[in-house]
């Protein structure tokens, strides 16, 4: 099972059921149909037909007399949004959680094939926005503040959803980090940063074969990236990256004339009218494109519609037997003319939501103590210890407890009819709002799943409110009290605060004074566990409080959240997550703020340049309540043996890191080993950067060699003058471990 750290997949392989096409087959099958459109045809595939009038949420024109359809693209990362009948799935950030390249790519096959079974062309996914800053309303939509785990994450999911035959959209193109002002904020990026941080998860969307790519709402370096040439032209970012796809515009991201746009690289605008602040450059269906005096020549008008199709036949959507579109998504109250709601959902994707929010929960505490008061021993696994014995921490012993209390409203089912955004926080967070929301048809809530799992086997108080005095009253004197507390955040629209929050976080406390119910509890409960769901990294002040023995980080992890925190919270599944980001207790620990407060749009300095999250925190020497990749298992792992092997130079160089774990403790387990580099000192990177992970799955006393390959671009650097990765010379370090501060082995080369 040992997975090298950039496995190459080949597409082909991994098809189903239908043909992968090379790139240049699909462009010489989408040159000989642009060869016969008329100019409006062409300009129709390259525009919306507008929104709130057709069926997804995005839509070209159809061309009958050649087979060609109306291309659909649907939301969003986490699941078909606005029908019925479909799988919500873990966001991105709990994916990201895994640290597993094997369940992110099952995540992005699973979702693609609910959005091909409803006939959907274009996912609109993945997010792969860096999380500048832990606030940062729609960073739990991608995969957090490291480049590298967010670009394998992107990587590993657009394999997973083209491997059916689905396209996939990378976003948002790009330094599109906060939601504050982003229909028109001036990101400033240097070169090397972008190359290296917010243009990183491109690069591997790039390698990964993604058809297309969205241009953000925010302006960069003071153009709006939809018509930025430093992007989107042929000396552009994307185009020197090697991506051979269409660029499409955020819904409603365009601005400016029609030349402006399609002369710098924009090849597709959506939803084709004004929905916010920009939008209808091209004109609906492309109108303003096929006029003469467009400004935009036959020429680039035909490669943009080349690509456009290229991306169709690419994945073999040509094909008769691609589902035909069954939901009308803007009419998702049944006024619409289609409204099948075809049944996609199934019990593997159930399986696979549930494996991933198991595999995706970070025990951050586990303070496992037992006291026999009369007879047995306590050591071990949950199901040990003899009669009278008392023991505090997890996993939880199912018959040693008697009592329990069950405390918050996070525990709770939240209101199943809120908007089709999802910007209600009244039970259990289980994704972020907005467009990357899923569409919450079905949720199993802690409360439920645990009423279920322990039966009559212990008496369960329940304080499914926030409220100070309730929750500790029914927590005094109990075996145990499970508390769950949340923080939310979502996308900025023209309506959307939430409990105070307009897109991105106020702060990082959590909502409804969750951190004073954990303390409230703590107090009259020598044995209590806290549960955060959470968007992202949140202020835990308690978390050193002696009577809470354990803290389980469980993420956004989807419609399985009940079923999964059980398996982890009693030990039925052994926890592997690891935080893809810091926790500490202060923004100030991050590096880097969130312009709340402007006279219209602001210019956003990307002045730390690299040094973001864990990054900021090794430059400044700050140690974090919980550093990055870390988290606790039931089981201990024995790290030995490593080996660097390098070979080649400059642009071949690459270097092969092999080394032995083992499961040295008494419970099976998954560890997710870890691999660090530190560059030359002449380089100017950050400290430390993470360059490798892996899961390895190993019965009690079992061991596995494991190995990562690094190759050149992962140990160069952007090089400005040269516009190219460089590898600088002299000394790196390796480190592998446990988490970034739990390193278990040393080498250089
Ligand atoms: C496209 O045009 C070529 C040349 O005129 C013709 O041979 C071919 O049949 C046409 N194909 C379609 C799909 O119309
Ligand atoms: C943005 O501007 C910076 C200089 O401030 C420059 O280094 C960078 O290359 C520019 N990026 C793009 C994509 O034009
Ligand atoms: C969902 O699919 C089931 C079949 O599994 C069907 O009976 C039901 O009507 C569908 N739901 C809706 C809202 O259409
Ligand atoms: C764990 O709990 C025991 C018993 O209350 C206490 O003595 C010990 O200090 C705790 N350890 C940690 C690391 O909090
Ligand atoms: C659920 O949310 C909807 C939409 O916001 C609201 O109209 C309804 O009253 C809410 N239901 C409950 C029980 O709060
Ligand atoms: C821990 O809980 C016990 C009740 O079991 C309580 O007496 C004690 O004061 C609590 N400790 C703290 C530090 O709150
Ligand atoms: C970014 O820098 C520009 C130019 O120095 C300055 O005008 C602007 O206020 C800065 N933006 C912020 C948010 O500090
Ligand atoms: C805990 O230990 C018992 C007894 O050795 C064993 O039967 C059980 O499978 C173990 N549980 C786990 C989760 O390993």
């Amino acid at each position: 099972m040992l997975v090298s750290s950039f496995l190459l997949l080949s597409l082909t392989t991994l098809a189903q059921g239908f043909t992968l096409r090379t790139w240049d087959e699909a462009y010489a099958l989408a040159s000989t149909i642009v060869a016969n459109l008329t100019l409006p045809e062409k300009a129709s595939i390259l525009s919306g037909v507008g929104q709130f009038d057709s069926r997804c949420v995005g839509n070209t024109t159809p061309i009958p007399r050649l087979g060609i359809p109306a291309i659909c693209f649907q939301d969003g990362p986490a699941g078909v949004r606005l029908v019925k009948n479909v799988t919500g799935f873990p966001s991105g950030i709990n994916a990201a959680s895994t640290f597993s390249r094997r369940l992110m790519q099952a995540r992005g096959q699973a979702m693609a094939e609910e959005f091909k079974a409803k006939g959907v062309h274009v996912f609109l996914g993945p997010a792969m926005d860096i999380m500048r800053n832990p606030k940062a309303g729609r960073g739990w939509e991608s995969f957090g503040p490291d480049p590298y785990l967010n670009g394998e994450a992107a990587y590993s999911t657009i394999i997973g959803v083209q491997s059916v035959g689905v396209q996939a959209c990378a976003k948002h193109l790009v330094a599109n980090n906060q939601e504050h002002w982003r229909y028109g904020l001036s990101a400033i990026v240097d070169d090397r940063t972008m190359q290296e941080l917010y243009f990183y998860p491109f690069i591997r969307a790039i390698e990964a074969g993604v058809t297309s790519i969205m241009c953000a709402y925010n302006q960069l370096n003071g153009t709006s990236s939809c018509h930025n040439a430093g992007l989107l032209g042929p000396n552009g970012l994307v185009r020197k990256a090697g991506f051979r796809g269409y660029v499409v515009s955020d819904w409603g991201a365009t601005h400016d004339s029609v030349a402006d746009n399609a002369n710098a690289g924009l090849d597709m605008e959506q939803p084709g009218n004004n929905i916010v602040i920009g939008g209808g450059v091209f004109g609906v269906g492309g109108t303003n494109l096929a006029k003469s005096n467009s400004g935009v020549s036959t020429a680039r008008i035909d490669e943009m519609a080349t690509r456009v199709l290229a991306g169709y036949y690419r994945l073999g959507q040509d094909d008769p037997s691609y589902p035909a579109v069954s939901f009308d998504a803007q009419h998702s109250d049944g006024s619409g003319s289609l409204n099948l709601h075809v049944d996609v959902r199934s019990a593997a994707h159930t399986a696979l939501v549930r494996e991933i929010a198991d595999a995706s929960a970070v025990l951050l505490k586990n303070n496992r103590t037992s006291t026999a008061t009369s007879g047995g021993g306590g050591s071990g696994n949950g199901s040990d210890g003899g009669s009278g014995t008392t023991i505090r921490g997890l996993p939880l012993a199912k018959e040693r407890i008697k009592t329990m209390a069950v405390v918050g409203q996070d525990a709770l089912l939240p209101n199943m009819s809120c908007n089709d955004l999802n910007e209600c926080n009244d039970g259990t967070m289980s994704i972020g709002w907005g467009s990357g929301s899923n569409s919450l048809q079905y949720i199993v809530p802690p409360i439920t799943a645990i009423q279920n799992f322990v039966g009559t086997g212990a008496t369960i108080a329940t304080s499914l409110s926030n409220d100070l005095s309730a929750g500790p009253a029914a927590a005094k004197g109990k075996d145990v009290a499970i508390v769950f507390v949340n923080a939310m955040s979502g996308e900025l629209g023209g309506y959307d605060t939430v409990v105070g929050n307009m897109g991105d976080r106020n702060d990082l406390a959590l909502w409804w004074k969750g951190g004073s119910l954990v303390e409230a509890v703590a107090a009259v409960c020598s044995n209590t566990i806290a549960v955060i769901h959470s968007v992202g990294p949140v202020s835990v002040s308690w978390s050193q409080h002696p009577n809470v023995t354990g803290i389980v980080y469980a993420g956004a992890p989807g419609e399985q959240t009940g079923p999964s925190i059980v398996d982890v919270l009693y030990g039925a599944v052994n926890p592997s997550g690891r935080l893809p980001f810091s926790i500490d207790e202060s923004e100030a620990s991050y590096g880097t703020s969130i312009v709340y407060n402007s006279l219209g749009f602001p210019v956003v300095n990307y002045t730390e340049q690299l040094l973001i999250d864990y990054r900021y925190m090794d430059a400044k020497g700050i140690t974090p309540h919980y550093p990055f990749g870390f988290g606790l298992s039931y089981s201990t792992f024995a790290y030995s043996n490593l080996k660097i092997s390098t070979s080649g130079s400059g642009a071949t160089s690459s270097v092969v890191v092999t080394f032995t774990v083992r499961n040295s403790g008494a419970v099976a387990g998954t560890e997710i080993p870890q691999m660090y580099l530190a560059f030359p000192a002449s380089a100017g990177e950050p400290k430390r950067v993470l360059r490798g992970f892996d899961e390895v799955k190993l019965g009690v006393g079992a061991s596995a060699g494991v190995t990562m390959n690094l190759n050149a671009r992962e140990i160069s650097t952007w090089d400005v003058k040269s516009q190219s990765w460089i590898r600088p010379a002299g000394t790196f370090t390796v480190t592998v471990g446990a988490s970034i501060n739990d390193v278990r082995l040393t080498g250089t080369f």
